[in-house]
């Protein structure tokens, strides 16, 4: 049931501190390791964060409810993600229309399923949405009246301004858009994440904690999304597409499919692997190029054939696209 007036206001701040709390724990220090919910000590008086949330709300402990509306895709990537990152199964719980893909989930994760969002909603300190981007409207219409005060808002629907949400949610609703990638499935993903007008740096760092096992996460003005969607949001496939070509040329010089694809998929993995140190990838690319040899042969083709120009033009193809779509 939603509690108004100064009943209200005082669980959405009782709310918003423990979301607070929860989301520094998780965060800790510089160069301190992050730690399961509920674990790490208190070093002020030796009361433990959780405790201290059980002051605020002694209904649950400490942990986050979250209510994850759509089990597809990137629904289950972030149900895998919030487990693996040590969220309580029991404060997760997935909204999926089909049942059978309900039970599936339900099965493989230990989540409660159900197919009712208003009803998920109600329990909910964070709701994440993860339904295709034309259901976003309706699902909006359906939770904005059940959901609690003071309650975080996530989306990964590609496309969908912040205004989208913010007009059909109850005013000060905080709101976070997240552009993922579908890396996140092996916790190898890229996102960025752009905060709404109500959203602070409790919940960016709350949504941070969220999506930490899904890989890199980077904070981004909204205004920046469509070129995120353009790089990281769409580039697997360009990544796909060096493979593939990498694995047919292998193929035409004489090495069987299988062997082409694994030395393929082996070289990209272990060159991104290298790039993630931090060298300048021209410099990279320079150290494997000896005077005269192999691969300074084979780059001066990639230039013949302007495949940067090409990487450059599908970048901007996409992020022209992702900007009609946020329009429509
Ligand atoms: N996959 C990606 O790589 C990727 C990357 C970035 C962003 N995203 C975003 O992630 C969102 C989900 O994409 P996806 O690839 O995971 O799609 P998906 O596999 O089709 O998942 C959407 C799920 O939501 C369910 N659903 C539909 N209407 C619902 C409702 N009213 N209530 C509860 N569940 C409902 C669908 O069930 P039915 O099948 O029964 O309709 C489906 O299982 C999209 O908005 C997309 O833009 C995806």
């Amino acid at each position: 049931m939603r509690l108004s007036g100064a009943g209200a206001g005082r669980r959405r701040r009782a709310r918003v501190g423990r979301l607070a709390r929860v989301a520094v724990r998780s965060v800790g220090r510089a160069g301190e390791p992050r730690t399961g919910p509920g674990t790490t000590p208190d070093d002020e008086g030796g009361t433990t964060m959780v405790e201290q949330a059980h002051g605020v709300d002694a209904q649950d402990d400490g942990t986050p409810a979250v209510a994850v509306l759509g089990g597809g895709v990137m629904g289950e990537a972030l149900v895998s993600a919030l487990l693996t990152g040590g969220w309580p199964a029991d404060r997760v719980e997935v909204t999926e229309r089909a049942q059978e893909r309900a039970a599936q989930i339900a099965e493989r994760y230990g989540v409660r399923t159900g197919a009712d969002n208003a009803h998920a909603v109600q329990r909910a300190d964070v709701v994440l949405l993860a339904v295709k981007p034309n259901v976003v409207p309706a699902v909006l219409t359906e939770v904005a009246p059940a959901l609690r005060a003071g309650a975080l808002v996530v989306s990964v629907a590609a496309g969908v301004p912040l205004a989208t949400y913010e007009s059909a949610l109850p005013a000060g609703t905080p709101v976070v858009r997240v552009m993922p990638n579908t890396p996140a499935v092996v916790g190898k993903g890229a996102s960025a994440i752009a905060p709404g007008a109500a959203a602070g740096e409790e919940h960016l760092a709350l949504v941070e904690r969220v999506l930490a096992a899904t890989g890199l996460v980077v904070r981004v003005a909204e205004k920046d999304l469509d070129a995120v969607t353009a790089i990281s949001g769409s580039g697997p496939a360009y990544a796909f597409y060096l493979i593939d070509a990498m694995a047919e040329a292998g193929v035409l010089l004489g090495l069987t499919r299988d062997l082409a694809t694994r030395l393929a998929v082996a070289t990209v993995e272990g060159a991104g692997a290298l790039a993630a140190q931090g060298e300048h990838p021209a410099v990279l690319r320079e150290r494997v190029s000896s005077p005269g040899g192999t691969t300074v042969a084979a780059v001066a083709q990639l230039d013949a054939h302007a495949v940067r120009a090409g990487v450059v033009a599908a970048a901007r193809a996409a992020f022209d696209r992702s900007r009609e779509l946020g329009r429509s």
